[in-house]
């Protein structure tokens, strides 16, 4: 399957389970239940999509100003998916900040399938499409487990360009 494709059922995914959680009532316990999960979904995704596709972009000289405003909103939008479980412990305006991250995701992911679905269209053909597409499946999964200190390193990580980046990951390695 293509890049594209597995990166829309990850965005359909993670859109639903936040239509669902903010369908609940403001007291049902099963939120906590679905803001793990939307945490779950997303942030492997993100770190997933950054290393593989918006990495693979930058590699090929794609305008660098939609892949930087892309990782810009990914740090957005786990900032208020971080924000929302500590709103939803402490049991205050939980909803509000859903809501929030509802309007913040959507933006986001119709921009990554408009902007920059086109012109990473007009850089990669089928095949290659593919393997980014595999390489995706391979690396999701590793991201999983992963905390959110890890998770952190990892975003800027993969914000910085390569040369850079291997200097920092090389800081990373040496402490464990
Ligand atoms: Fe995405
Ligand atoms: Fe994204």
């Amino acid at each position: 399957m293509q890049i594209y494709d597995i990166l829309k059922q990850d965005h359909e995914e993670v859109k639903s389970l936040l239509n669902d959680l903010i369908a609940l009532k403001d007291d049902d316990e099963y939120r906590f239940v679905l803001v793990d999960e939307i945490k779950g979904a997303l942030i492997p995704h993100s770190r997933a999509e950054e290393a593989t596709f918006y990495n693979t972009l930058r590699a090929v000289d794609a305008d660098k100003s939609i892949v930087a405003h892309g990782f810009q909103e990914h740090f957005e939008a786990e900032s208020l998916v971080r924000l929302l479980q500590v709103k939803d412990t402490l049991d205050v305006e939980w909803k509000a900040t859903a809501i929030k991250l509802r309007e913040v995701l959507n933006h986001h992911i119709a921009e990554e399938e408009s902007e920059i679905f086109t012109e990473a269209r007009k850089m990669f053909s089928a095949d290659e499409a593919e393997s980014i597409g595999e390489a995706f499946t391979k690396l999701k999964p590793k991201f999983i487990n992963d905390g959110v200190m890890k998770s952190a390193v990892d975003l800027v990580i993969n914000m910085l360009p390569p040369r850079l980046a291997d200097s920092i990951r090389g800081l990373d390695s040496s402490k464990h």
